[in-house]
């Protein structure tokens, strides 16, 4: 009978003796399932593999069985070098290391290795000696995990399963925040290049909304929504016409329906943001007012939570601060005159006092001072 390959092909060259008796008793345990000889049944593959490193031959063959009971495909090695090298031949989805081999803790070593590798693979260090000093060097070199030696199954099996579970899990969030940063590099970008007059508009609102919201004490995790939402609040002007979107002079009432519709267009197109609902919600929201009178929803005062309202500030002050195509910059005071004149109309009265008060006493530099927490 031909047996099954195993998923991982070496040549013998490239492992020591123990990977290759793990390799051959893996074969013989899934020629015997299969065989229906074997009073063991064969557990079905989880599809994860994991690299054991251990310079006692004995506790490697230990771990290893364990781990194959438990259905991991596993590479096992007493030899740092050659751990090294399956690392970077292998697709690998956690490696259990000895802190200690020999005398030197070149547990570390895998550790740091590991931490470059793409996608990075997660370590769980085994120690008889664990100590806060372990503990600390083992945060420094990100291990996933450390545990104490001798480590019983259900510990071992539990620890993996964790840090597997962990990696996998932090590694979907860096996918998700890579393709965000794409989705937030590309959009404003977009609609830029349908209304040329508004070139830069989406990244100055994000400064002057970040700055604003830093000397409210919004919290760093807020405000990295609100930068994003600043990023993509007119991301909606994409759906709408370039007639209407550049055109010079004032709108016809139904050319200014139209245009209020980008609000929600923008929340439709974000629905892929998942999660972070609390973007799309912003985005929605900016031309929310204070007084009600705003849209998509006439929400009313603190229905719009603070960063929202800092956002619909911040929008405004650029639009006003800036060339459109129906209108010139406006100087200095005549924007503190219309932030004070629309303080609990247009805006939170609060933030349009806060923002026409700074700009009195420094300007536009009001938004590029270094801000402190005023309340
Ligand atoms: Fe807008």
């Amino acid at each position: 009978m031909r047996l099954p390959d195993s998923p991982l092909k070496f040549r013998s060259s490239e492992l020591d003796p123990i990977a290759h008796a793990g390799r051959l008793r893996q074969r013989h345990l899934l020629s015997s399932a299969t065989e229906g000889l074997s009073p063991t049944p064969m557990p079905l593959p989880n599809g994860h593999c994991v690299l054991l490193l251990d310079d006692e031959v004995e506790v490697l063959e230990m771990l290893r069985d364990i781990l194959l009971q438990a259905g991991y495909q596993v590479l096992a090695t007493t030899k740092l070098a050659t751990a090294l090298d399956i690392l970077q031949k292998h697709r690998l989805h956690l490696i259990v290391s000895d802190l200690y081999l020999g005398h030197e803790d070149l547990g570390y070593q895998i550790a740091d290795a590991a931490q470059l590798a793409r996608p990075r693979v997660p370590v769980l260090l085994l120690t008889g000696k664990p100590s806060f000093d372990s503990a600390a060097e083992a945060m420094k070199s990100r291990v996933a995990e450390i545990a104490k030696k001798p480590i019983d199954p259900i510990t071992l099996l539990n620890c993996c399963r964790r840090t597997i579970a962990e990696s996998q899990l932090s590694q979907r969030n860096a996918d998700l925040e890579a393709q965000n940063l794409v989705l937030a590099g590309v959009l404003p970008r977009a609609i830029e290049a349908k209304d040329p007059t508004t070139s830069g508009h989406a990244e100055r609102v994000v400064h002057y909304a970040d700055s604003l919201a830093k000397r409210c004490g919004v919290s760093e995790d807020e405000r990295a929504s609100l930068r994003m939402a600043a990023l993509l609040h007119d991301v909606g002007k994409i759906g709408i016409p370039d007639a209407i979107l550049t055109k010079p002079g004032p709108l016809t009432a139904d050319e200014r329906e139209v245009i209020n519709r980008h609000p929600k267009m923008g929340y439709d197109i974000l629905a892929s943001l998942g999660e972070n609902h609390v973007v799309r919600t912003w985005v929605y929201q900016h031309h929310e007012r204070w007084d009600g009178k705003g849209y998509p929803e006439g929400l009313f005062g603190d229905a719009v939570l603070l960063p929202g309202r800092i956002l619909i500030l911040a929008e405004v002050y650029d639009a006003l601060a800036e060339t459109r195509s129906y209108k010139a910059p406006w100087p200095v005071p005549k924007i503190v005159n219309l932030f004070r004149d629309q303080a609990g109309r247009q805006f939170d009265p609060d933030l349009a006092h806060l923002v026409a008060d700074g700009l009195e006493r420094m300007g536009s530099r009001f938004f590029s001072a270094q801000p402190g927490m005023l309340f």
